[in-house]
């Protein structure tokens, strides 16, 4: 294959660069294009564009594969925890048992959120939604954390506010919930693991160690994503020198939309939809395939797998597995199930390559640790905080770091006069 490619651009031919990753992946390097021949490129939604180079996750669309640092992530799922996976994205290596301890040790200690963001998260109306709370307490950090306001933060301050995030999104989380249940807010127990102390904060009793090691999968599963809406718009942020609390928070904002994280609770509401509807999930196949109807298969469909997503694969092995032993019936399992094979069989999505993503079946197990289908994207921020930090992090640290500013072709209006 030639490090090069031409381009034809009328009397003017350029050479391209090719950039070939680890895993095969090949890019024109564009970034002399307008310099030398004024034009720029378009690409609507930016699926043909790679916006940085990266060493945190690879995703191969076409074979459903997944992997953080090398690691595939069904790898990950049956030998690593939450913490350690949270630390390879972030640090690139899985910790040692000293550094998993140093970790855990910090992110202990980073779990009490101050007294301002509980008053700050106590102060909205008990049924907004949790996650515009959440990005609130989580950008209201920056106020009681002023040292860590610039992002040339040292090493040391990386170390420090790396695992703080950590430990205070996890306190956010739970106290965002209590207070949308009207309940007083429950403080950390640093006896707990990360999952277990979260499911104590939010419930006020230890969970057992099935519900924890689901939730544990569950936050593995959504670590890192490589490039996804979310996570570009921490980089954004961050490309403008913004800090951590800030970014993080432009991160959860841009998750909770229904067709990115916020797909996980529109499932829910599908199923349930559908469940109110006697069950019947033909009629929704077709409200899907109906271009005149607005309505899409929530959980259905995504921007690079065309394949399963090896996620979603999991997730619904484990719906068996999680509702087994908490002996939990729902029917919703069965309607999802269901829908998937008829879905599946159905040429429309066949030929669009329309598979089910990590939201379709993700929720049915949230519902069976009792947590309430408005804190579903939440409990995925929860679990993608570590891929935004990761992706943050090795932006800042990229030699030649600049701030994200895309060009645009004008189509408006010219000569205008007063
Ligand atoms: C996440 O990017 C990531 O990595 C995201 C994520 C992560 O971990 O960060 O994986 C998490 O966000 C998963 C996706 C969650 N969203 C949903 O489940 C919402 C439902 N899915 C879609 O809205 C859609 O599939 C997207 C948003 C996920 C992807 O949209 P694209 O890539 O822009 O695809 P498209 O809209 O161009 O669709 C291509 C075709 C269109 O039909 P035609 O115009 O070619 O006839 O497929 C159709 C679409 O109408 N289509 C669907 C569909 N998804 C796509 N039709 C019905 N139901 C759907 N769900």
């Amino acid at each position: 294959m030639s490090k090069s490619a031409k381009l034809e651009l009328g009397e003017k031919t350029i050479e391209l660069d090719i950039i070939e990753g680890t895993e095969g992946e090949r890019a024109l390097d564009i970034s002399k294009l307008r310099a030398e021949t004024g034009f720029i490129t378009y690409d609507n939604g930016l699926g043909n564009t790679g916006a940085c180079l990266s060493n945190i996750t690879f995703i191969d669309g076409e074979k459903g594969i997944l992997k953080h640092r090398g690691y595939t992530i069904e790898n990950l799922c049956e030998k690593s925890s939450f913490l350690e996976v949270s630390y390879l994205v972030v640090n690139g290596k899985l910790p040692s048992t000293s550094e998993l301890e140093e970790f855990t040790a910090a992110i202990q200690k980073g779990s009490k959120i101050p007294e301002g963001v509980k008053t700050i998260i106590k102060s909205f109306p008990k049924d907004a939604h949790p996650m515009g709370i959440t990005s609130a307490a989580m950008v209201a950090l920056s106020g009681f954390y002023p040292e860590y306001l610039n992002q040339d933060l040292s090493d040391q301050q990386k170390k420090e506010i790396i695992p703080l995030m950590l430990g205070q999104l996890k306190t956010i989380a739970a106290a965002v919930y209590r207070h949308g249940q009207g309940k007083d807010l429950i403080e950390p127990n640093n006896n707990l693991d990360y999952v277990s102390d979260f499911l104590y904060m939010m419930t006020g009793n230890e969970p057992n160690k099935e519900v924890a090691k689901a939730l544990d999968v569950l936050l593995i599963l959504h670590a890192d994503h490589e490039q996804n809406c979310s996570a570009s718009t921490v980089r954004v942020v961050g490309s403008s020198k913004a800090n951590l609390f800030a970014s993080i928070s432009s991160g959860i904002d841009a998750l909770w939309g229904p067709l990115h994280g916020g797909a996980n609770q529109a499932v829910l509401e599908m199923l349930s939809e559908i469940q109110k509807d006697g069950g019947g999930y033909e009629k929704f196949i077709e409200k899907a395939k109906d271009k005149e109807d607005p309505f899409r298969l929530m959980g259905f469909g995504h921007r690079v797998y065309k394949n399963f997503d090896p996620r979603a694969k999991v997730i619904k092995a484990y719906c068996d597995v999680v509702l087994d032993k908490l002996n939990v019936e729902d029917p919703l399992l069965d309607i999802a199930k269901g829908l998937e094979k008829t879905a599946l069989s159905d040429e429309y999505f066949a030929k669009r390559k329309l598979f089910p993503n990590v939201d379709f079946y993700s929720g049915i197990i949230y519902k069976a640790l009792g947590i309430p289908t408005n804190m579903f994207t939440v409990m995925f921020a929860l679990g993608r905080q570590p891929g935004w930090i990761a992706q943050w992090k090795e932006m800042i640290e990229a030699d030649g770091m600049r701030i994200t500013r895309p060009r645009q072709i004008y189509q408006g209006k010219t000569d205008e006069k007063l």
